[in-house]
């Protein structure tokens, strides 16, 4: 192993289902990266209590997002792959950054106020949906990682976790570096809807894990250019997720061919649907195969996380011991 080799971290929440949005928007980055950085990949489940949720089914929300990690190329004997919760230490730097971290800039927070939005009223938003950011400027602070690799909903976080590097260095001295983002060639996929992004909780997402049925029927009732209404009227590629999903998956032949007898309605939705269908079956009839083959090993993707959090613990440990002392944590001699 190269010792110089840069830090990556990056999580994602065990929300149920990985989609094609995550994959494209971020798995897929990490998985391109794991030979040239050191990576971790955290199962980030303490985020994930920061709107209601069902504790009977978190464990199993937990378990497949580690099989969907390691199934889209995650290979845990190249990186590390672990669950939030089980390195006690995120929540425990995450205290000390909140104490360095500006309550404007959180109430800025798009996702803060998109979220909090959904409440009716002021007493019904939770403190720890206010507070995510500085969970994940811990999650990443805490390995001192230089790079980290997301889609674009996640750049505003970001910022803040570089806004509490700065912070905490100003403070206590000079300790972590100041992380980068890193967006792949597609760092916003759009939802079936056409309207919002790719998200499970829109219910407009393919999962990773769908049949060729279900992504042929999903993609088939998938909105497109929502200006044509008939099949004689020319279409714009331009406003079309499906055109936009073409650009990703399929050849340069076939995305020129969408996007010419689009315009001059040459072809309808449903035929240039087809060929990207294939694709996107291509693409994920891998990866399902793989993660049902993992899914069946509860003792295989047990270990993966007791190592990957045995690993990632050592480093944690360390940055915790460093940073407490530099805030001064720690008993005086009686001098
Ligand atoms: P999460 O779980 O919502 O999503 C995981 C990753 O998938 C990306 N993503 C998308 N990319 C493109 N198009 C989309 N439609 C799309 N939907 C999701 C996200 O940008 C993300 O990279 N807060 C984070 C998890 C987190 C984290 C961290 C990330 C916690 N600690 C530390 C980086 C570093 C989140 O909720 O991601």
């Amino acid at each position: 192993m190269n010792p110089k080799r840069q830090r990556i971290l990056s999580g994602i929440q065990p929300s149920g289902d990985i989609h094609l949005g995550n994959y494209l928007g971020a798995i897929k980055n990490w998985a391109e990266n794991i030979n040239n950085y050191e990576c971790f990949f955290p199962i980030v489940d303490y985020h994930a209590m920061t709107i209601p949720y069902d504790p009977r089914e978190m464990p199993n929300r937990i378990y497949n997002g580690i099989c969907a990690n390691i199934a889209c190329g995650l290979d845990p004997e190249r990186c590390t792959i672990f669950v939030q919760s089980f390195v006690p230490e995120h929540t425990e730097l995450c205290w000390i950054l909140t104490c360095v971290s500006s309550l404007g800039s959180l109430e800025r927070m798009t996702q803060f106020k998109e979220k909090s939005q959904r409440q009716a009223d002021r007493e019904g938003i939770n403190t720890g949906l206010l507070a995510y950011p500085v969970l994940m400027a811990a999650d990443i602070l805490i390995y001192k990682a230089e790079v980290v690799p997301v889609g674009e909903d996640q750049i505003q976080h970001l910022e803040f976790a570089r806004e509490v590097a700065r912070r905490f260095n100003n403070t206590f001295g000079e300790t972590f570096p100041e992380p980068e983002p890193k967006l792949s060639q597609a760092p916003r996929i759009m939802g079936l809807d056409g309207k919002n992004k790719m998200s499970k909780s829109l219910n407009n997402h393919i999962a990773i894990v769908d049949s060729p049925e279900v992504i042929e029927e999903k993609l088939r009732t998938a909105v497109t250019d929502e200006n044509r209404k008939r099949r004689s009227d020319p279409g714009d590629p331009d406003v079309c997720n499906i055109f936009s999903l073409h650009k990703l998956l399929s050849t340069p032949e076939e995305v020129a061919w969408a996007n010419r007898e689009c315009r001059v309605a040459g072809i309808g939705c449903i035929e240039c649907k087809k060929a990207l269908i294939q694709h996107v079956i291509d693409l994920l009839t891998p990866i399902r195969e793989g993660y049902y083959q993992i899914y069946a090993k509860p003792d295989y993707v047990r270990e993966v996380v007791v190592e990957g959090a045995k690993r990632a613990r050592s480093i944690a440990q360390q940055t915790m011991a460093e940073v407490k002392d530099k805030c001064g944590l720690k008993l005086g001699g009686g001098e």
